[in-house]
């Protein structure tokens, strides 16, 4: 037999052994032999999520503190984004962002209208990587004079993998497998350090971007200080300030966008995650004035603000709105904040500190937390890890008084 055909059958038949292998039915390791291997899948099927709540197949019920990575800031299955969402399938699911839509343009003014009036044009993607990757490139577009343009990033920033953002993230696990095709055109500073972004200035820097509450590495909030006279610096240096709010966004950290935090107007945002409710989609943010300094064609994707995207956009920006939810995200998260660091306080426990703002929280413990965020799981409430000392509580901004209650009792049994 052909070697082919006989490598294709002997696939289908593999495939089919393991799919079959439980009641002929769909089970937690069918996946594994179709998925690339590159996901650490967890033990349990959830089968529906409403609100913070999400539920297995075998009817057990979770506080939801993952939210797939700060996604879900309206919660799960919201009824009005569904019902936004099912009256533009019905409409028009893609136009090519050529083709003028009104309901993209609500997107794009609505963008403008929530950040501050310097930030009105917006490139649309569909991830916070590809935001990342547009913002690289208008900075570089905006400074096609300069030979050897160089970046300053942050020591633990994350800021995605693909070969463009993966030169601005930090972490070696992520990057050295493909050193070889990343620049060295960007440097590291210190996070929270002024002087040592200042001692990386030279006549090639053309930009810094920063998380200003670090998600990825432990959650750290920029201090007050640092993250003002970063801005006055780059103003000073006629440096492009670029602010990821791809985790921070959307009133993750009690605030619609963090930089509210620190009262500083960066000069390009990038936005992705929570932005459009669960589906995909990412925003660069800035001004016209750095817009025009890209010309047609420079920069493109297919997918980017397609209306159906552009509707739950739309209809999650409505929501967080008319539900009060970055209020709500300053209250719980402060609730949750005071208990926590409480409990830091007693030295026989194993929470080393606390650090976070609104509902992007970080419980740093004296050991790895692996094994805490199972146990946990096993009491139903799911959890995320930073780092690997570091577990992140990132609930649905929706989250109410008992439930925070059952996350902080959850919490206090695991230390
Ligand atoms: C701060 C930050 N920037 C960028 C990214 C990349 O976003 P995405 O995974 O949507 O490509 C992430 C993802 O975790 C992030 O946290």
């Amino acid at each position: 037999m052909d070697l082919y055909i006989f490598s294709i059958i002997n696939y289908n038949i593999k495939g089919k052994i393991n799919i079959m292998s439980k009641n002929n039915s769909y089970s937690i390791n069918s996946e594994q032999f179709y998925h690339s291997k590159l996901f650490q899948k967890k033990d349990f099927i959830i089968i529906k999520g409403k609100g913070s709540i999400l539920y297995d197949d075998k009817g057990n019920e979770y506080i939801d503190c993952e939210t797939g990575h700060a996604v879900l800031n309206i919660g799960h299955s919201h009824p009005k984004y569904i019902e936004i969402i099912k009256k533009q399938l019905d409409d028009l699911v893609m136009i090519p962002p050529g083709y003028p839509n009104e309901v993209r343009y609500k997107l794009l003014k609505k963008l403008s209208e929530i950040t501050p009036r310097s930030l009105n044009q917006t490139f649309l993607s569909n991830s916070g990587t590809e935001s990342i990757e547009a913002a690289i490139k208008l900075a570089l577009a905006v400074n096609r004079d300069k030979k050897k343009p160089e970046i300053i990033a942050f020591k633990k920033a994350f800021h995605g993998r693909s070969l463009g953002a993966l030169n601005l993230t930090f972490n070696m696990r992520y990057r050295k497998p493909f050193l070889p095709w990343l620049t060295t055109n960007v440097k590291f500073a210190s996070f929270g350090d002024i002087e040592s972004v200042k001692k990386l200035i030279n006549e090639n820097t053309i930009a810094v971007i920063i998380e200003l509450v670090q998600g990825e590495s432990g959650v750290f909030p920029a201090p007050y200080d640092f993250a003002r006279e970063l801005k006055e610096l780059c103003v000073e240096k006629k440096l492009i300030l670029i602010d990821d709010e791809v985790q921070t966004g959307f009133g993750r950290t009690g605030k619609l966008f963090a930089f509210e935090h620190y009262n500083i107007v960066p000069d390009i945002v990038c936005m992705a995650k929570a932005i459009a409710g669960g589906l995909p989609m990412g925003a660069t943010i800035s001004s016209e004035e750095l817009f025009n300094k890209m010309q047609i064609g420079e920069h493109f994707t297919t997918f980017g603000g397609n209306p159906l995207v552009c509707a739950a956009a739309n209809a999650t920006i409505e929501i967080i709105e008319q539900e009060n939810l970055v209020e709500n995200s300053a209250k719980q998260g402060n609730k949750m904040l005071e208990f926590l660091k409480e409990l830091a306080k007693d030295d026989k426990k194993l929470i080393r500190e606390v650090r976070g703002k609104g509902l992007m929280i970080g419980v740093d413990y004296r050991i790895k937390v692996k094994d805490l965020i199972k146990k946990a799981q096993e009491m139903f409430l799911l959890l995320l890890n930073s780092g690997l000392s570091t577990i992140r509580i990132l609930p649905p901004l929706v989250i109410n008084d008992i439930q925070v209650e059952k996350v902080l009792s959850v919490i206090e049994k695991l230390t």
